[in-house]
């Protein structure tokens, strides 16, 4: 089973390379879903076909399915949502605060991935590519499972326990009303599904994010982000999609600044995601929608590749031990002396030899001092001072 998470900023080209890859993974012989959880969906638009809430075939060996985030939402959330409702209009919080309060930004994408998690344990798919919504969105989404256990852990579970006991007593002497067992009931199973569903995510054998970007300034400064953040939440990317990237053969001088552009963002690319493969999509003549083009930009982007074999990286890791924080970056084949790490502002540079590689800081580590780094083992290990 193999789960590709696409993701990007708004517009690179996120729903497109989806449908495409999922396009050639079915013409690989894998049965292939491929899935949108952002709720401004638009795969039938690349695929010039109507979409439904549950798959539907769109080619050999291949389904489409654009999630009803609302829907599952009601589902999974609704009960449990009414009755704390029902608490808090008792506490004096009423309507569109107490709901904004029990339905957080994220949420239904939430549960658009239990329902992924749902389609990869039917069974029926070797592969699932996800498209995700824009960036910033995909990725609090994808912290949120750690909130969320923290939440149902420490409030809801507590909480349960305790009105088990006062139940009686506050029955007889308030009008509390009092949510009865069959919602924790609910929340608990709701629980046990998003621990499901983040437990397939975070296991790298399973599941990798593919980011793409194209060679804009804002846009790869974005992707940088995103791709330590995704390492530092646990999660892995297998490759890099750089998308509209300018033909060579273009001669019209109206767009040689632009070449010259797009040459130096692919530059700042190849540095700053060093530990995966860069694939590189060129801005084609045409829109490319339906499924002729898709499958042509598919064998473009992937070659004789199999677009579901690429391996998922985590650059780096995070370890906390006492006062000291350590960040710790694979880099096998590299020898100690020609090593030199340096650090601008929010940005680490590691240089070996002609070699550079660059990386933003997790926020955690921006506000602390570099205090020493050494290599040993194929390790390179950055120590943090105290904050
Ligand atoms: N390499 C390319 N050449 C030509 N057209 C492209 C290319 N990549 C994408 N497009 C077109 O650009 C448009 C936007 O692409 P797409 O919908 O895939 O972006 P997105 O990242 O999913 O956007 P959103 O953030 O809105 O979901 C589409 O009309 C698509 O056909
Ligand atoms: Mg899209």
């Amino acid at each position: 089973m193999r789960i590709l998470l696409v993701t990007g900023k708004g517009g690179v080209g996120k729903t497109t390379t989806s449908a495409a890859t999922a396009l050639r993974a079915a013409d690989a012989g894998h049965r292939t879903l491929v899935v949108s959880t952002d709720p401004a969906h638009s795969l039938a638009d690349a695929f010039d076909v109507p979409l439904g809430d549950e798959p539907s075939s769109v080619a050999d060996r291949l389904d489409a399915q654009q999630i009803d985030t609302q829907r599952r939402l009601e589902r999974y959330w609704g009960e449990i949502r009414d009755q704390m409702m029902a608490i808090l209009d008792w506490g004096g919080v009423r309507g569109i605060e107490a709901e904004e309060f029990l339905v957080f930004p994220g949420m239904d994408e939430l549960f658009a991935l239990v329902e992924v998690r749902n389609q990869a344990a039917s069974g029926a798919y070797d592969v699932i590519v996800v498209d995700c919504a824009p960036t910033a969105e995909t990725l609090r989404l994808l912290s949120l499972p750690e909130v969320l256990s923290w939440y149902f852990d420490k409030i809801f579970f507590t909480q349960r326990r305790l009105m088990r006991a006062a139940r009686p007593v506050l029955t007889r002497v308030t009008d509390l009303p009092i949510p009865g067992d069959e919602v924790y009931d609910a929340a608990e199973n709701v629980f046990v599904a998003i621990e499901r569903a983040r437990a397939m995510l975070l296991d790298p054998q399973v599941t990798t994010a593919r980011l793409v970007v194209t060679p804009e300034r804002m846009v790869v400064s974005e992707a940088r982000r995103t791709y330590t953040y995704l390492t530092l939440f646990g999660y892995a990317v297998d490759a890099v999609v750089v998308n509209r990237v300018l033909p060579d053969t273009l001669e019209d001088p109206y767009f040689a600044r632009w070449q010259e552009i797009q040459a130096e963002h692919l530059a700042r690319i190849e540095e700053s995601f060093a530990d995966v493969p860069v694939l590189r999509l060129r801005l084609f003549d045409d829109e490319m929608v339906g499924e002729p083009r898709l499958r042509l930009l598919g064998a473009e982007l992937y070659g004789d590749r199999d677009p579901t074999r690429f391996e998922g990286h985590r650059p780096f890791q995070v370890i906390e031990t006492g006062d000291t924080v350590r960040l710790e970056l694979a880099m096998p084949f590299v020898e100690a002396g020609e090593l030199d790490v340096a650090r601008d502002g929010h940005e680490v540079y590691v240089t070996v030899g002609p070699y550079r590689r660059s990386f933003v800081l997790p926020d955690t580590l921006q506000r602390r001092e570099i205090t020493g780094a050494r290599l040993a083992d194929g390790v390179l290990s950055i120590e943090f001072a105290e904050r």
